[in-house]
C-alpha cells in the first residue's frame, strides 16, 4: 500500500528550476514536495555552466540567497571577442547603463538551494525511483514514486511541475505539443583546471580550428572549452593536447592560456530544443523539460531560473488568491523569453563556431559580423543587452 499524502505543488526533478521553485513557493506560503530520481551528492557535484545575468544575481540575493554568491561570485564588467588574432573587450556595463553578469557555478546555487530548502524544513525526496505523474487535467494531479528505503508514496496536488530536464517524464505528458529544433555539427569538451585564470573577463574566440571560450570558477580555477566534433571520444584528447589547442586557439603577442592539473574533463553535445506549450491542464513545465540552448550565450540557467519565477507569482495569484490568469498567460510568457534567448544564442553560436566544410565565404562573413559587432556602437549595445538579460522578470514578494 502506498502512503497517501497531499501538498500544495508537487515538484519533479531537483535540479535549479525545481529548487527554486520550491524556495520562491515557501516565500508565498505555499508548500511544495520535490522528488529527484539522483542523490543529493549526484546533484551537487554535477557540473554545468555558470554565468548568472544581472537579474539573476538580484533576483537570489532578494530571497536571501545571496550570501556566498556575494562572497564567492566573480562580477565581470564585460567579454572579451577574439577573431583574427586580435580581442576586443565588449564593456557590457557601459552599454547598458550598469549591467553585469556573475561568474558562479549551478553546482554551487543547487548546493545553496539545498541547504536552504533543508535549513526551512523543505521536503526534498532524493534517490527516488519509479516517479511519475498522473491526473494532470483533474483538480487533483498525483505524483507517485518510490522513495530510497522502498517504500511507495502517492502525493495528491494542486499542481505539478515538471522541472525534470531535457530527459525527464514530464515533457511527453503534454499531447500534441510542438517542437522546435536545431542540432549543431559540434559538441564542446570543457575541463575544469587547476590554474589561476590569465585573463580578468571571458573571452569568446573564433579561431579558423575552431571555437573556444576562456571561463573560470573562481581566482585558482579556470574553466575552459574547445568545440569539437560531435561525435568525438574523449579518449582523443589527453591534457597535453587539450592545452596546445587552446593554447592554439587564444593565441595573441605576449599572452598565454595559463595551465595547472585538468580535475575535469566533459563533452556536450549542442542543441536547440523549444517544446510548447509549457503547460497542460495542472502540468506546467520549466527549465530544460521545456527547453535547450547551445551554450554560447550562457543563457539556459537564467532562462530556467526565470521560468520558474513567472510561475511562482502565477501560482501564488492562483492557489493563495483563486486567479488563474497568470498560469493561462504562463506558456506564452515564458515562450517570448525564450525564442528570444534561443535566436541569441544561435546568433552567437554561429557567428564563432566554425562548421564542418564552411567555405572561405562563411568565414569571411563571421569575420565581418565580429568586425561589426566590436566596431559598431548599436550592434555591441545588441549584444549587451541580450548577454547581461533582456527585460529580466520581477518575482512578486
Ligand atoms: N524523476 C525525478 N527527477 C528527475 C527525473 C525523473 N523521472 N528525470 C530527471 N530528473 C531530475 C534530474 O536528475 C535533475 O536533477 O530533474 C533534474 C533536472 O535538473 P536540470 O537538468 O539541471 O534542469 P533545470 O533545473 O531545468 O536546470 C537547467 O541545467 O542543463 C542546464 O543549461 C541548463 O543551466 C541550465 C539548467
Ligand atoms: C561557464 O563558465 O561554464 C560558461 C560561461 C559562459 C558560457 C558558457 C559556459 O557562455
Amino acid at each position: 500500500m502506498a502512503v497517501i499524502s497531499r501538498a500544495q505543488v508537487g515538484i519533479v526533478g531537483a535540479g535549479p528550476a525545481g529548487l527554486l521553485l520550491s524556495h520562491l513557493l515557501a516565500l508565498h506560503g505555499i508548500e511544495s514536495v520535490v522528488v529527484e530520481n539522483k542523490s543529493r551528492e549526484y546533484c551537487e557535484a554535477r557540473q554545468r555552466a555558470g554565468l548568472l545575468e544581472a537579474g539573476t544575481v538580484e533576483l537570489l540575493r532578494s530571497v536571501g540567497l545571496g550570501e556566498r554568491l556575494d562572497a564567492e561570485g566573480l562580477e565581470h564588467d564585460g567579454i572579451y571577442l577574439q577573431f583574427d588574432g586580435e580581442r576586443h573587450h565588449v564593456n557590457i556595463r557601459s552599454l547598458t547603463g550598469g549591467r553585469w553578469v556573475t561568474v558562479y557555478a549551478q553546482t554551487e546555487i543547487v548546493k545553496d538551494l539545498i541547504a536552504a530548502r533543508l535549513a526551512a524544513g523543505g521536503a526534498i525526496e532524493f534517490s527516488a525511483s519509479d516517479v511519475t505523474v498522473r491526473d494532470v487535467t483533474s483538480s487533483r494531479p498525483v505524483l507517485s514514486y518510490v522513495d530510497s528505503s522502498g517504500a511507495a508514496h502517492e502525493v495528491s496536488c494542486d499542481v505539478i511541475a515538471g522541472c525534470d530536464g531535457f530527459h525527464g517524464i514530464s515533457r511527453p505528458l503534454i499531447p500534441e505539443i510542438s517542437v522546435y529544433e536545431r542540432t549543431y555539427p559540434y559538441a564542446w569538451l570543457g575541463i575544469l583546471a587547476d590554474a589561476a585564470p590569465s585573463t580578468d573577463e571571458l573571452i569568446y574566440s573564433r579561431h579558423e580550428s575552431g571555437f573556444a571560450l576562456y571561463s573560470m570558477r573562481s581566482p585558482s580555477v579556470s574553466r575552459l572549452y574547445l568545440q569539437v566534433p560531435p561525435d568525438e571520444k574523449l579518449e582523443e584528447w589527453p591534457d597535453d593536447r587539450i592545452w596546445s589547442e587552446l593554447q592554439r586557439r587564444f593565441a595573441v603577442d605576449g599572452w598565454s592560456v595559463a595551465e595547472g592539473t585538468v580535475t575535469d574533463k566533459s563533452i556536450t553535445p549542442m542543441r536547440s530544443f523549444v517544446a510548447g506549450p509549457m503547460r497542460h491542464g495542472r502540468l506546467f513545465l520549466a527549465g530544460d523539460a521545456a527547453h535547450i540552448v547551445p551554450p554560447t550565450g550562457a543563457k539556459g540557467l537564467n532562462l530556467a531560473l526565470s521560468d520558474v519565477i513567472v510561475l511562482a507569482n502565477a501560482l501564488r495569484a492562483a492557489l493563495v488568491s483563486g486567479s488563474w490568469e497568470l498560469a493561462d498567460a504562463y506558456s506564452d510568457t515564458c515562450l517570448r523569453r525564450v525564442w528570444r534567448a534561443t535566436h541569441f544564442s544561435w546568433w552567437m553560436t554561429s557567428m564563432l563556431h566554425v562548421a564542418p566544410g564552411a567555405d572561405a565565404f562563411e568565414s569571411q562573413l563571421q569575420l565581418s559580423q565580429l568586425r561589426y559587432v566590436t566596431s559598431s556602437r548599436a550592434q555591441a549595445t545588441a549584444l549587451a543587452e541580450n548577454y547581461a538579460g533582456y527585460q529580466p522578470v520581477r518575482f512578486d514578494a
